[in-house]
């Protein structure tokens, strides 16, 4: 080893003795007489100083070092002089005075500073990611990230669960995106899929007798990406037979016990509040709410029943819904800016978005259509008092809910009503089936594999049941606004889960070539069995504290699933297709 200690590990017991340190040089900055570096390495910083009077030849070499050298320095650890402290680091009090620097390797300029990051483009970073990823504030993001999983390892091992790998060649299982897939040169025409999640191998890993099953595991969709979703991202995905709801609910609540106090040195209370999904939507407009504050959807139906406003009124008419939240001391905004306010609701799907000022009584473009006694009842359904802005939508339901949840956040980040903290919620009682109108047929709210409750099942099976009023045992975690974990208990019948591919209008042909094997299985003696999967990347980014998943995964890829540091997706040669019997009608560059 080119070093004795990290440059954040040295101590101000370390005072008087002489260490040799290696690392980056961060910062350096030239005060005529003294030099002085930030030295940097994983661990930490550390300042040495270069002074002519304990080695000219040292501090005329510190003069040709610029940013991100490589250099190895020794020397005695000092206290810093009085007033010279840095309370912002560890290392603060102390500094090393260089004898010797040997520059290891020099540094091209950087295209960006890594102090200045922030400023630099995001494509810039993810193109010079090696760079990026030098910074500290990602260093910890990753390290974080590395004591979770092998916190989650510790844990979940403690507990009886066995890690076991699942193919990533394999087959396509339906979890609502559309699939990688990857030809075979040995079965011309043929295509493995990348897993959705490992969802159908590890049911079987249940009917093979393993009981309690965990994985790490990357997991591939291909769907529209944001700040919190990735084409490849990890799951902590888990099984276990013999188990109801309320045992995975413990097992995660552990988890995250440990979790939070192992990364974070929290105490989070358990068990985590739970809501049913119908009272989320009526609540929050949603099934994610970021419970850290309040604004909560009003029904307003019954009150816009009786005014004479149209909008109102031809939403009802036609089996819509009228909701409205309270803008907290919104009343003061200009006509302007509600008409901003106007145009994000627009944005969001809405057609429009009405509103009523509480201000020297009702003030508002359609406070003509209402009674006096109805404006009243409104705003104390709202909780609205003197100065508060009460914000409507009317419209179809899912309308309603999704621009109102999402009005909903926007109040809340701009109000500056976001606690800060962690909210854990589970959700539960998810309907098992929801309209999908693009396809014009039900389709399964989580997956095919998701049992519908004890009484439900009894229902299916007589065919005597209306589809949405289904019931599943589904359930989701939710953390400060995020859905970080999905699961359910499943179906282990035959019969049951062929009567479900019927519902979801899978024929037995189609159910056969697709998930002919679980079919099969679940023929053998199938343990009653559930599970979840945990969004690793979305729960990492919450406990850290970053605005991105992006931030807590080493190699991330673009919104358009491109890598720009490696260049991937990339085009590849004639005779690999060919080997492949793959022809594509797109016309590549160069060929
Ligand atoms: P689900 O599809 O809900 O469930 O996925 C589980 C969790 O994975 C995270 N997640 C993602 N994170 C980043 N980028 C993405 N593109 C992305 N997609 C999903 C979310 C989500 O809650 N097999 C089932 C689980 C089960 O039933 O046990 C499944 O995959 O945090
Ligand atoms: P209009 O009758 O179109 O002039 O709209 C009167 C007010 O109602 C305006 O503030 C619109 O933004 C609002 N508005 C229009 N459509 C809707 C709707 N579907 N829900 C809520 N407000 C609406």
């Amino acid at each position: 080893m080119i070093r004795d200690i990290g440059c954040g590990e040295v101590k101000e017991q370390d005072i008087g003795k002489e260490l040799t340190l290696s690392g980056w040089v961060f910062r350096r900055r030239d005060h005529g007489g003294l030099i002085f570096i930030d030295l940097r390495d994983r661990s930490g910083i550390l300042q040495v100083v270069f002074s002519p009077e304990v080695s000219a030849e040292a501090h005329n070499l510190a003069h040709e070092i610029r940013s991100e050298y490589v250099i190895t320095v020794s020397g005695e650890i000092r206290k810093r002089p009085e007033g010279t402290e840095n309370p912002e680091i560890p290392t603060g009090n102390i500094e090393l005075y260089a004898k010797t620097l040997k520059v290891l390797n020099e540094s091209a300029t950087l295209p960006f500073a890594l102090e200045e990051a922030a400023e630099a483009s995001e494509a810039l970073r993810l193109k010079y990611r090696y760079l990026d990823l030098r910074r500290p504030e990602l260093q910890k993001n990753l390290i974080a990230r590395h004591k979770a999983t092998k916190t989650i390892r510790d844990y979940l091992d403690e507990l009886g669960f066995l890690e076991i790998e699942t193919p990533v060649l394999t087959k396509s299982t339906p979890e609502g995106a559309r699939d990688y897939l990857v030809p075979s040169r040995l079965n011309p025409g043929h295509f493995y899929a990348l897993p959705q999640s490992p969802q159908l191998f590890k049911q079987i890993l249940m009917i093979s007798g393993f009981e309690k099953y965990f994985q790490i595991v990357k997991c591939f969709r291909d769907e529209d990406l944001r700040a919190d979703r990735q084409p490849e991202f990890t799951q902590v995905d888990i099984e276990m037979s013999f188990v109801e709801r309320e045992d995975i609910f413990t097992v995660i609540e552990g988890m995250m016990k440990r979790l939070f106090k192992t990364v974070l040195d929290m105490e989070l209370q358990t068990p985590f509040p739970r809501l049913s999904f119908k009272e989320s939507m009526e609540r929050f407009g949603n099934d994610k709410p970021d419970t850290r504050f309040g604004i909560e959807l009003k029904e307003m139906a019954d009150l816009a029943e009786k005014g004479s406003f149209k909008v109102f009124l031809d939403a009802l008419q036609s089996g819509g819904r009228v909701k409205a939240i309270n803008g907290k001391g919104m009343a003061g905004l200009s006509r302007k800016e509600i008409d901003m306010l106007t145009e994000e609701a627009k944005a969001f799907g809405a057609k429009g978005l009405a509103w009523i000022k509480v201000k020297n009584g009702f003030e508002s473009p359609i406070a003509k259509f209402f009674p006096e006694e109805i404006l009243k009842e409104m705003a104390k359904r709202l909780e609205a008092e003197e100065g508060d802005l009460m914000l409507f939508v009317a419209d179809k339901e899912s309308i309603v809910h999704d621009v109102l949840s999402r009005m909903r956040l926007e109040l809340g980040k701009r109000l500056n009503l976001i606690k800060p903290g962690f909210n854990f919620l589970w959700i539960t009682d998810y309907p098992l089936l929801e309209w999908d109108e693009t396809e014009g047929r039900f389709t399964a709210m989580h997956h095919p594999f998701t049992s519908p409750t004890d009484d439900d099942i009894e229902r299916m099976l007589s065919g005597d049941f209306e589809p949405a009023s289904l019931k599943a045992k589904a359930y989701d975690i939710v953390l400060n606004g995020y859905e970080i974990g999905g699961g359910s208990i499943r179906i282990h019948r035959t019969d049951v889960q062929r009567k479900m591919f019927d519902v979801l209008g899978i024929s037995e042909e189609e159910a056969k070539t697709k998930f002919g094997f679980l079919l099969d299985a679940l023929r053998y003696g199938a343990p009653p069995h559930g599970g979840i999967a945990l969004g690793l990347d979305r729960l990492i980014m919450l406990m850290v504290g970053a605005q991105s998943i992006r931030d807590v995964i080493a190699f991330p890829k673009t919104q358009k699933a491109f890598c720009l540091m490696s260049n991937a997706p990339s085009e590849v040669d004639e005779k690999q297709l060919k080997e492949l019997h793959i022809k594509t009608d797109v016309v590549i560059k160069g060929q």
